[in-house]
């Protein structure tokens, strides 16, 4: 297993990441990218004019439960996830009106500096079929960095550079991930159904992160937090608790995916790692 300074890097763990994390030493991540469920807690099938039925995030994942215990959950890994960054690391969390700003509210009390929000603006949202309210159009990005006296990375003139030469905004009109770059299973359905498109993971990575860093993605679900930290030559720790769900980016190799150079174990058969070495557990190795 390649390591950095005694870490497992460019590894998927397999877990709950708030157990996961434990096993990491103290100040030893240098960014975290989290996209926890955002606990939505849809109240039955939707349906588009025509009846079909619209594919909504009904995970059991997503189904955290009540305010209180996603206040716990979120507490739980937070606290990890505080404890694991490097004393001028950020984090990056992002979410939706139903998640964020109880999340927003604990990042603060734990002594995260918030520097921004960043509004990711769907340039493709869904639209709303029941016409009751207005399209859900954006999610929200916080960037924190562990206390207000860090001195956390930015590349101002690479985001600069990305944005025409003028000072890029908070604001940042991305699509969702759709095409070539969605993971598809056997049946041609998402294999899963929130990964996030690599264009909002390479400005995220690009502007908070150098080469060489360890970017830690505790809810890593496909990887695509992963896949763009290897083509920006950043390394990754992913922790998933359905590492199956990281095969699909390996076996599916979608155009946008870079050939694997490492190959080992892998949950099933037939789903080859091309794309991602999978650990179970930091003792076994690769
Ligand atoms: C919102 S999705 C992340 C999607 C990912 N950003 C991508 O682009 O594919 C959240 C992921 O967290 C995983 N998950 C949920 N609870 C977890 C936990 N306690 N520990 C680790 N992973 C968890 C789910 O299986 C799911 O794949």
């Amino acid at each position: 297993m390649k390591t950095n300074n005694k870490i497992p890097v460019d590894v998927i763990l397999e877990g709950d990441c708030a157990e996961v994390m434990k096993t990491l030493p103290d100040e030893s991540v240098d960014l975290i990218f989290a996209d926890p469920p955002y606990n939505l807690q849809l109240g039955g099938d939707l349906h588009r004019p025509d009846n079909s039925k619209v594919d909504a995030v009904d995970n059991d994942w997503d189904q955290i439960g009540d305010f209180d215990a996603y206040d716990l959950f979120s507490c739980a890994w937070l606290e990890e996830a505080r404890r694991v960054l490097k004393p001028n690391g950020a984090l990056w969390t992002i979410g939706s009106y139903h998640n964020i700003f109880r999340v927003g509210a604990f990042l603060q009390d734990m002594g995260f500096w918030i520097l921004n929000d960043v509004i990711w603006r769907k340039s493709n949202p869904m639209p709303n079929f029941k016409g009751t309210r207005f399209t859900n159009a954006h999610e929200t990005l916080i960037w924190a960095s562990k206390t207000k006296d860090a001195k956390p990375t930015f590349n101002y003139a690479a985001m600069k550079a990305l944005n025409d030469g003028v000072q890029m905004r908070s604001d940042w009109t991305l699509p969702i991930c759709a095409g070539g770059e969605r993971l598809k299973n056997k049946d041609g359905k998402k294999a899963h159904p929130t990964q996030k498109p690599e264009s909002l993971l390479h400005r995220v990575l690009l502007a908070t992160s150098n080469p060489g860093d360890v970017v830690l993605d505790p809810f890593f679900g496909t990887g695509t937090t992963g896949a763009v930290a290897k083509k920006l030559g950043r390394h990754y720790i992913g922790i998933e608790a359905d590492p199956g769900y990281a095969t699909w980016r390996a076996s599916a190799s979608p155009p946008s995916t870079p050939p694997a150079k490492t190959c080992c174990r892998s949950p099933s058969p037939s789903a080859p790692c091309r794309g991602f070495p999978l650990v179970r557990s930091l003792k076994r190795d690769c």
